[in-house]
């Protein structure tokens, strides 16, 4: 006979109402019903430890210490029976206006015969099945019923109340029962013997400490580049302990410490963040923190520096107090703005000092924020020493400053000495040391697997499950055999299994705050906990909680998880049904609290509202969201939400549906046209326009048509585009839409001017501009006025041209915009250089690609020191002329710019040509040619051409050169291009009339 006999604890359990239920209810959903209500109970009795020996309709029965015996078999039964309470009821009512379902159980504890059935089913018989199942039946319903066995090996670990004592039916001697109430107090001294986590020193990471240590020197020594670390490492191995252990011991340095968040976040958050802490705001209001951002640029020690930070200050303000006050449309130039006045800020702060930049969790950094990062770090300008540390988990994303310079720290395991060192500190009293049992200590090693947050959190297990007793005065020991101790094959089933087992409101509390996120306001919690109707003692339940380590507090109304594994967990032990609840109350709960700053909550609120269930709400706000990726140009988040907005979205025939739609399509556009892919971008513009006609809306499709024309223009497809735009117009009007009608003249008028049809390009220019002023449209306004500068100063018209770059660059400055405004100043200033006003020039230059290092656009400073070339040229000082222009090919090549590329290497040529190396000279024209027909700019190609011809006479060879002008006169005629406009070609007319070589002028070509 197989089977075996056993002291076990026997626990039934019964829902009670059921029966009435099934009266009223078809069967099949009463079925359903019971058959899910009981699944979620039995995994309850596993990660008890129990095992469910059978159902019978809506009863259960579940033995603890039937397949291996622990010493606390009748506690953990117990726990479990006030587990299974408290899960119905925070399940609630089965059917709105129903009751919440409760259940009856009840506990005995003693000696059966356990063994396995004729199915192979194990199962339990003797007098202490018969005795539990009796006294269930006796409960009240949503109470348990014990016997005094139990009761007695259960100990002071919960609360009691005697209940009586009884006879019972076919049990000859009267029975004693008790009611458990719920955990008792021995609990909580358990834990008081476990020291602060926090107080456990730091163990071993001595090679990875002396790494940073000794990269910190190298920065003390290293002024042009920062140094840079980047630990990486599974989740708990240590990495955020290292960092700060590392902090700790650095002294006169500037610490800049942030963390990104994980799923969602704020744009910008971990400047955000950091620039909080740097400025010690708290609840300052935006003008207020413009107030000291302007008193900080004016402490600045580079007066420049400081003159920049003012520009951009209100951008920062707004950023900083989490509102935005910007307009919409002034949408086009606010995610630049906010990445330059970020890296103002952090270049501002490392003037002040050596500074240490230490970002944790790269892993979860929103786009954004990275793309600071990469602007700072590419600066190279820094007057002191930089080190950056960041933490990261190894993840599938990269972002591509991570590949050359950084020194990699990869956490490893650490060795199971370590391991203990941590847990007897944790587990040590005040009075010394107390040290481990062998095999206490090797079950914890085994466990661990040498990540000390598994150690940590096991060690704690232990603890709070009685795992682990007192032997004798120093060593402690584990209170059952170890081979009977399960260790839980994850973290996080160590962490629920230890959420499981805190008391009730502890338990719900640490599970809420797990649905705000990793790190929460109190105000966000207090206002739930009042939405949701429940009394729990908020302030003395997350006092608990962190002193049990699952929290940390941080600022003062702030409280975070102590690990991002915790609050995951937390989580996952919420119920479905009961997340979305929470959910939503959350998302309410931020949208009256912080209606301020709903703009950077956006991403935040639509993730609540879509774990909510809401899909309206979710819509609503994943369209501000998109909105808000969009100005900060989050790629990939646009793509996310824009995927989602088109699932939430797909009922056309309902107007807000279809625009949603329409919006999600756009910005899918959008980042395909930005990242090159142009025949995607134009599927997708088509599937608008097509749409837009079936729906007859013409705003939609005037934007489509829009987009499509410079789509093609970036295909060199021209055939249709004066069409498209025309069309684009009536469709506008039709809208009644003026500023997308401003919008659309600035589009043709670009188009116009790169094809050289310049006349008409000014009309267009003008027409838009008038738009934009009506509507304040500044930044628009900025940029038509650099534009219409251009156009001019091309056609020679010097002091119109001038004026319209200095309008530009005034209102560059107000704007704090720094990309327009090198751009701006770049134009004035040749038009400086083409006065004569070399000097002028020179500064200005220097000015725009100042402005173009601090936005790090790598294409237009490699034109600018062209430009500065140029000018050096024109003084005749060709080796510092030969120096900016390498300087700029390098740029252009590392930007990808073919078109700077192209001027780069034409100016190369030319100089080469006037230091008398014709062979080089020629050369660099024919690459530039090439490049110039490649990316067909005939303007360029002109230039290009009419310095190889130069080359070609002055080495004699006037067949060559003559072959080469008629080919640039040819594209003059073709473009209808006037004197002045292409660069040496005056020269090379001069040239070949010198040398007395006939030829024929472009028609309408008169030279003074
Ligand atoms: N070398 C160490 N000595 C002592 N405790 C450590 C050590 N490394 C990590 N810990 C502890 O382990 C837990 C997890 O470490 P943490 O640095 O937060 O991990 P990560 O940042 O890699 O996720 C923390 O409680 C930390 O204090
Ligand atoms: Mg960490």
């Amino acid at each position: 006979m197989k089977g075996e006999r056993r002291r076990v604890a026997v626990l039934f359990l019964d829902l009670a109402g059921f029966t009435r239920l099934s009266e009223s209810l078809d069967h099949e959903i009463v079925h359903s019903l019971v058959s899910r209500v009981m699944g979620f109970l039995s995994s309850v009795v596993e990660s008890f430890g129990g095992y469910v020996d059978k159902f019978e309709g809506d009863r259960l029965m579940a033995l603890f210490g039937a397949k291996t015996s622990a010493e606390n078999d009748s506690a953990r039964a117990v726990s479990c029976a006030l587990r299974m309470l408290d899960i119905l009821d925070e399940v609630g009512p089965v059917f709105p206006g129903s009751d919440s379902i409760a259940a009856r159980v009840g506990i005995d504890f003693g000696s059966v015969t356990v063994a396995p059935d004729p199915s192979g089913h194990l199962t339990a018989m003797g007098a202490a099945v018969n005795l539990a199942s009796r006294i269930e039946e006796m409960a009240a319903p949503g109470t348990i019923l014990v016997t005094k066995e139990v009761r007695k090996e259960c100990g002071e670990l919960f609360r009691f109340k005697e209940y009586g004592t009884v006879e019972i039916r076919g049990i000859s001697s009267p029975v004693r029962l008790f009611n458990p109430l719920g955990p008792g107090s021995i609990q909580f001294e358990r834990w008081q013997r476990a020291r602060r986590l926090s107080d456990v020193p730091m163990i071993n990471r001595v090679k990875e400490n002396k790494t940073l240590v000794s990269a910190l020197r190298d920065a003390f020594g290293e002024k042009n580049k920062p140094v840079l670390i980047r630990i990486t490492g599974e989740a708990g191995i240590g990495k955020s302990r290292l960092l700060h252990n590392f902090l700790l011991q650095v002294s006169g340095a500037q610490i800049l410490h942030g963390h990104a968040r994980p799923y969602v976040q704020t744009p910008f958050w971990i400047w955000i963040d950091i620039l909080r802490q740097y400025l010690k705001i708290e609840n300052e209001t935006p003008e207020e923190i413009r107030e000291m951002i302007l008193k900080f640029a004016e402490d600045c020690s580079i007066k420049a520096m400081g003159v920049k930070l003012k520009q951009v200050s209100r951008s920062i303000a707004d950023l900083l107090s989490l509102t935005r006050t910007d307009s919409m449309d002034e949408t086009l130039e606010t995610s630049r703005i906010r990445t330059v006045a970020i890296r103002l800020m952090l270049d501002a702060i490392s003037y002040r000092g050596i500074m240490i930049l230490a970002l944790e969790d790269l892993h979860w950094i929103d786009e954004p924020s990275i793309a600071v990062l990469q602007l700072f770090l590419e600066s190279g300008r820094n007057l002191n020493p930089i080190m950056v540390a960041v933490t990261e988990r190894p993840s599938e994303r990269t972002f591509g400053i991570m590949d050359n310079d950084w020194t990699l720290i990869a956490l490893e395991p650490l060795c199971s000495d370590d391991i203990n060192s941590i847990t007897s500190y944790i587990i040590s009293d005040d009075q010394g040391n107390r040290a481990f049992e062998k095999d206490l200590e090797d079950l914890i090693t085994r466990g661990a697997r040498g990540n000390p947050f598994y150690a940590e959190e096991l060690v704690l297990g232990l603890i709070d499950s009685g795992g682990i007793t007192p032997h004798g005065n120093v060593l402690w020991g584990l209170s059952l055999k170890a081979d009977n101790v399960d260790i839980p094959s994850s973290v996080q089933s160590i962490i629920q299994t230890r959420i499981d087992k805190l008391p009730r409101d502890e338990r719900k509390m640490l599970q809420l705050v797990s649905i705000i996120g990793v790190d929460f306001r109190i105000p966000v919690l207090e206002r739930m906990l009042a939405d949701l109707e429940l009394e729990i003692d908020m302030h003395k339940t997350l006092d608990a909680l962190i002193s049990k380590g699952f929290l940390a507090g941080t600022e003062s109304d702030r409280i975070s998880f102590r690990h991002d594994l915790v609050q995951t967990s937390a989580y996952s032990t919420m119920l479905l049904h009961n997340r979305r609840i929470i959910h939503r109350s959350i998302a309410r709960a931020l949208e009256i609290l912080y209606p301020d700053e709903a703009s950077m909550l956006e991403p935040i609120l639509f993730n609540h509202w879509k774990a909510a269930g809401n899909d309206q709400k979710t819509l609503e706000w994943a369209l501000k969201a998109l909105e808000s990726a969009t100005i900060n140009e989050q790629h990939e988040e646009m793509m996310r939400l824009a995927v989602i907005i088109l699932d939430l979205a797909s009922d056309h025939s309902k107007e807000d549906e279809w625009l949603a739609s329409m919006k999600a399509l756009q910005a899918k556009h959008g980042v395909l046209a930005r990242s090159g892919r142009i025949s995607e971008a134009c599927d997708i513009i088509d599937n608008i326009l097509k749409n837009a006609r079936e729906q007859s809306n013409p705003l939609i499709e005037a934007q489509a048509l829009r987009s499509k024309c410079i789509l093609l223009q970036d295909k060199g497809e021209m055939d249709e585009i004066d069409d498209l735009f025309k069309l684009a117009l009536i469709r506008a009007d039709e809208a009644g839409d003026e500023k997308l009608k401003g919008l659309i003249y600035g589009s043709m008028a670009n188009y116009l001017s790169d094809t050289c049809k310049s006349k008409e390009a000014l009309e267009y220019y003008e027409r838009a501009l008038a738009i934009h002023i009506k509507h304040n449209r500044r930044s628009n306004i900025s940029a038509t006025y650099s534009n219409i500068g251009n156009l001019l100063s091309r056609r020679g018209c010097l002091d119109e041209a001038e004026v319209s770059y200095c309008n530009s660059i005034r209102i560059s400055r107000e704007l704090g915009s720094r990309s327009s405004l090198g751009y701006a100043l770049n134009g004035h200033a040749i038009v400086h250089a083409m006065k004569g006003n070399l000097k002028i020039a020179g500064d200005l230059f220097e000015e725009a690609l100042e402005c173009q290092i601090d936005i790090g656009n790598k294409a237009l400073q490699s034109s600018i020191l062209n430009n500065l070339g140029i000018l050096s040229k024109m003084q005749n000082d060709f080796d510092r002329s030969l120096e900016y222009r390498s300087r700029a090919l390098d740029l252009a090549r590392s930007a990808g710019s073919k078109s700077s590329e192209c001027i780069a290497l034409l100016n190369i040529g030319n100089l080469y040509r006037l230091m008398g190396n014709p062979q080089r000279a020629l050369k660099c024209c024919r690459e530039s040619s090439e490049i110039a027909v490649q990316i067909n700019d005939p303007r360029t190609l002109c230039h290009s051409l009419s310095v190889a011809s130069m080359t070609e006479i002055e080495m004699g060879n006037s067949e060559s050169a003559l072959r080469l002008f008629y080919k640039a006169v040819e594209l003059i005629e073709k473009y209808d291009t006037k004197p002045g406009m292409i660069e040496d070609f005056d020269d090379l007319i001069e040239m070949l009339c010198k040398k007395g070589i006939n030829c024929t002028l472009p028609s309408d070509w008169q030279i003074d």
